[in-house]
């Protein structure tokens, strides 16, 4: 009787997944409407917009974006290509901007003399930006300057 219960619960939940899928006509996956079967369209390739300095911040304390490409830079348990020009070791010669000083705190506030792990998957919160139409209309206005 039980059991009888829960899928009759299950069934109407997926039919009202069901209809919500025809409420919203229109929407598409990022693939396009092609057929889960059919192979997906290669994207177009995109290339990495390089603005002349830095680009200027989207509101306050946001992660800055890179302004170079990063497909060189390889991040691995072993190394971390970023750090080989933003550390406060070297990027004063190589003219990068040194990494955050919060990057040096951890999880416990205590400041350490290594990027702390929350921060040393750098493209986890960095992004370069490409010559691309974003895929999502974006109206979020930061109220700040
Ligand atoms: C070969 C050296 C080099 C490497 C490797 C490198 N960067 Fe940079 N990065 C620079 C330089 C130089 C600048 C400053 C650009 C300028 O002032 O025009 C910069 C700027 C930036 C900025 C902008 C800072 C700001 O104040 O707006 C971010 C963010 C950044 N890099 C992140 C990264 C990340 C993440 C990686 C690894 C995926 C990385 N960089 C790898 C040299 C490097
Ligand atoms: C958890 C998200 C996160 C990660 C991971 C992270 N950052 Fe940041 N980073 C930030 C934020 C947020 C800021 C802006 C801090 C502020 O202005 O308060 C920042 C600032 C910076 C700046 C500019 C500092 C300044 O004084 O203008 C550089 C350069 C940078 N990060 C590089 C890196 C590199 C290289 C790595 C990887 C080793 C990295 N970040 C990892 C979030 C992150």
């Amino acid at each position: 009787m039980k059991q009888y219960r829960i899928s009759a619960v299950l069934g109407f939940v997926l039919a009202v997944f069901a209809f919500d899928a025809s409420a919203v006509d229109g929407a598409s996956s990022l693939r396009g409407y092609r057929p889960v079967e059919k192979i997906s369209v290669r994207p177009a390739q995109a290339r990495v917009i390089l603005p002349d300095k830095v680009y200027p911040r989207s509101y306050k304390h946001a992660p800055p974006l890179i302004p170079h490409r990063v497909d060189q830079a390889r991040i691995s348990l072993k190394k971390n290509q970023c750090l080989g020009c933003h550390s406060d070791l070297e990027a004063g010669d190589i003219k990068a901007t040194p990494i955050g000083k919060n990057h040096y705190v951890n999880r416990k506030g205590e400041r350490t003399g290594y990027v702390s792990t929350r921060y040393y998957f750098c493209t986890q919160c960095h992004a370069p930006q490409m010559n691309k139409p974003p895929l999502v209309d974006n109206r979020f206005n930061p109220e700040w300057k």
